[in-house]
């Protein structure tokens, strides 16, 4: 099976590529990522040599190249390439709109010019806006997204399903809830409260700390994307969930604990405008039809997820620096 993954150098994409080459010995993988300031080579490192794994640097907005890619007639192209950070989305929509949108638009035209058998699009249990204290999302909520990120994910999901309709294009839809594990971008909640803990910096929490997320490890989403590229009904929509809620005052004092450090770096700081109160994914359709369930409780997860920023220091040590320092400075400078 010969795979074009888009963005397989952040964080879910990296570890789908991993997972997937490691896992079946006749998958070969190309690989175009635009390395932005979320991609990472490193990721990588442990596959690079490998004779069925290839890197191209390139923009899922580039006509040129995505045809070029696309004309290798790989069997299945799986969409990871985003921009992915509601806060940044906040600072400027504009690269959101960009590549979470025109890019997919660019990516189903090559699907189409070049008969692409099937096209992931992996999406977010944001798409659905927010939930109050009692329910869950399924599959027919209406799509209510209330950040420019989630607002242009969504956009990409309402396109994907066009071309389902219209051009009858084998297209599925993952919607996956928080996402933890190795290789996160340290600007997302659990790697930014680890890192800054054991840097002793302050702990910057939103409002009062009482959002609740439903989180899943990495691992888990990759197996259940693989599960749905490969047995997923064409058109359709899998919710991808943890089932594991938490509010995320809990997770940066479970965090602080774990690493035997003082609460008193925890910091209460200006909400996130537009802040989702809770998700949680209802991901039943996924199991019942397709026999996905995550493996991995939080417990475990969280605890190997720290040990690997633990080990792994010098590589989340690169990242903040630079432009991270700058974006760091404008996004809670203020707060
Ligand atoms: P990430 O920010 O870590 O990685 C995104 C990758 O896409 C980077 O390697 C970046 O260089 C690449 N990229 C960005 N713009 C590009 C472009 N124009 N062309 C080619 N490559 C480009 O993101 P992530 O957390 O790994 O998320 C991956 C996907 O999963 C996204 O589509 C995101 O919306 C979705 N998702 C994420 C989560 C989560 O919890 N992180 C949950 C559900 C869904
Ligand atoms: O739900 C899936 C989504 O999860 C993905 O689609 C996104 O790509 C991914 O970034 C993530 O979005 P969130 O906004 O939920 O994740 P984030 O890690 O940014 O924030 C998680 C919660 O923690 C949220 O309620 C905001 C809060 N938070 C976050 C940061 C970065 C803080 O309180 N302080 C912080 O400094």
């Amino acid at each position: 099976m010969k795979i074009l993954v888009t963005g397989g150098c952040g964080f879910i994409g990296s570890n789908f590529i991993i997972y997937m080459l490691e896992t079946y010995t006749d998958v070969e993988i190309v690989n175009i990522d635009l390395l932005t300031y979320a991609g990472n080579l490193e990721n990588l490192k442990s596959v690079e040599q490998s004779t069925r794994y290839r890197f191209v640097k390139g923009d899922i907005t580039d006509r040129d190249i995505v045809r070029l890619l696309a004309s290798e007639k790989p069997d299945v192209i799986v969409n990871f390439a985003a921009e992915s950070h509601v806060d940044r989305s906040i600072i400027d929509p504009s690269a959101f709109i960009k590549t979470n949108i025109l890019g997919v638009q660019v990516l189903l035209d090559a699907c189409r010019e070049f008969g692409i058998p099937r096209f992931v699009q992996i999406s977010t249990d944001e798409v659905y806006g927010s939930l109050g204290p009692e329910g869950s999302f399924s599959e027919t909520n209406p799509l209510e997204p209330n950040s420019p990120y989630s607002a242009s994910k969504a956009s990409a999901d309402l396109l994907v399903h066009a071309y389902f309709k219209t051009f009858n294009l084998n297209v599925v839809i993952t919607r996956c809830s928080n996402n933890y594990g190795p290789y996160q971008f340290p600007e997302k909640l659990i790697p930014l409260m680890i890192t800054n803990a054991l840097e002793d910096k302050d702990l910057p929490v939103y409002g009062d700390g009482l959002n609740v997320r439903d989180w899943i490890h990495v691992l888990d989403h990759c197996k259940a994307v693989n599960t749905v590229m490969r047995h997923g009904v064409a058109g359709q929509v899998y919710n991808i969930g943890g089932r594991c809620e938490y509010c995320n005052i809990d997770i940066v004092k479970l965090i602080v604990n774990k690493l035997g450090k003082s609460e008193s770096l925890i910091k209460f700081v200006k909400d996130r405008p537009g802040h989702d109160r809770r998700y949680c994914m209802n991901a039943d359709k996924l199991t019942s039809e397709l026999g996905w369930s995550p493996e991995i409780s939080f417990p475990d997860g969280i605890e190997q997820t720290i040990n690997w920023y633990l080990e792994n220091q010098a590589w989340w040590e690169r990242i903040k620096t630079g432009e991270y320092l700058k974006y760091y400075d404008t996004w809670y400078g203020e707060r």
